[in-house]
């Protein structure tokens, strides 16, 4: 089977994993905060606070942003759903906005004309890998008051220019579930150069305690935490940051090896009438979380190619979803019509690319898409 991604994880994590568990301490401590240590340090941030997921972080970033009942925050339709369900886990209203046609990220033309006084975030993806137009976000939300949380889930180790995603905007949270960058098993991480929000971000995601296990501990003291306001349990073990300081090594040569094979799709696909390879705009790098192609008109249909290539044992998957379409989205807003992300939801595929994929297994699926998507 050639699986659409396999996380790039050996010995070294199992290793760490196990030195971890041997420690004694298990929960949220000392790894946590060297991971956490290390994250801020690779993007460039002041703060990296780690959770158990990135829905657990985006949640935690528009309760440290003050949005609430009431509020409204502008996204991408064309996305995971877990980015839209953290603006209602938030209580706030999400408030979907097109796509640009060619990079799939939030069309920041769009922008503008959603902002209602009602209006306190707006939440652009970096959609399968590549960062939205995040200075227009952010010259678009200076401009008006508005905090960015920028959704990076499949994103770290992303550039835009000089910067590093997770150093630009108010907010970055990302995922560390097995089809990102790197994995933790289940993870998430927001990164913030803001002093308070940091600190109630870690208050909110351990019940709102006011002085954290490895605080207590450390300080030799008898210290009794107070609980000043209603938290969650969002932290993440000691086990997966055990797992995630190796991987954050690993993760300029997993990137590397994403994008020598990403390139080779670029240039073998390149020559099909039927296919649209991805675009990075200038100044843009991908980390490839997936190989996303568009099937263009008098291709076979999609859903024929996934199942002529599952016969030779070739994973695909549709490409992003269109929030504003799945049945409870349907339910809050009905009747609701983004053009853009409606027709990159029907039309694009995701293909196998993992870091240690060999180029005869990627052969194989290039050739076996041609063949499938031939119209009959
Ligand atoms: C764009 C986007 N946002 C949010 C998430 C949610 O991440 P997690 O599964 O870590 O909560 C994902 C995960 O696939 C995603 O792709």
């Amino acid at each position: 089977m050639i699986p659409i991604t396999r996380p790039c994880v050996g010995e070294e994590e199992a290793k760490a994993a196990g030195d971890a568990i041997l420690s004694g301490w298990l929960s949220q401590g000392p790894r946590v905060q060297e991971f956490e240590e290390a994250v801020a340090d690779y993007v460039g941030a002041r703060h990296a606070i780690a959770t158990s997921n990135c829905t657990t972080a985006l949640h935690l970033s528009l309760l440290a942003a003050g949005i609430g009942p009431g509020d409204e925050v502008i996204c991408p339709s064309f996305s995971f759903i877990a980015t839209a369900n953290s603006i209602l886990h938030a209580g706030a209203t999400p408030v979907f906005v097109d796509i640009d046609r060619a990079s799939y990220t939030i069309d920041t033309n769009l922008i503008e004309p959603a902002i209602s006084s009602r209006t306190k975030a707006i939440m652009p993806v970096d959609q399968i890998g590549l960062a939205a137009d995040i200075p227009s976000v952010r010259s678009i939300a200076s401009h008006h008051g508005l905090t960015v949380i920028e959704d990076a889930a499949p994103s770290l180790g992303a550039t835009i220019g000089e910067g590093r995603i997770g150093a630009l905007s108010d907010y970055t949270c990302f995922s560390f579930h097995p089809r990102k960058s790197i994995t933790t098993g289940e993870g998430g991480l927001v990164t913030t150069d803001d002093d308070a929000a940091a600190a109630r971000i870690r208050v909110l995601r351990s019940h709102g305690a006011s002085t954290s296990d490895l605080e207590r501990h450390r300080s030799g003291t008898t210290a009794i935490e107070q609980y000043e306001e209603l938290g969650f349990n969002y932290r993440m073990t000691d086990i997966q940051a055990a797992v995630g300081i190796v991987q954050l090594g690993r993760l300029d040569g997993i990137l590397s090896a994403r994008r020598v094979l990403a390139e080779r799709y670029n240039r073998l696909l390149g020559g099909n009438a039927f296919v649209e390879t991805p675009v990075v705009p200038a100044g843009r790098t991908h980390t490839y979380q997936s190989y996303c192609v568009r099937l263009r008109d008098g291709s076979a249909p999609r859903a024929a190619i996934m199942e002529e290539l599952a016969t030779k044992n070739i994973a695909t998957r549709r490409g992003v979803m269109a929030i504003h379409r799945e049945p409870f989205y349907q339910r809050l807003m009905p009747g609701l019509s983004l053009p853009e992300t409606e027709r990159a939801a029907e039309e694009t595929l995701l293909l196998p690319l993992y870091a240690g994929m060999t180029f005869d297994e990627q052969d194989f699926v290039i050739e076996s898409l041609a063949a499938a998507i031939r119209p009959s």
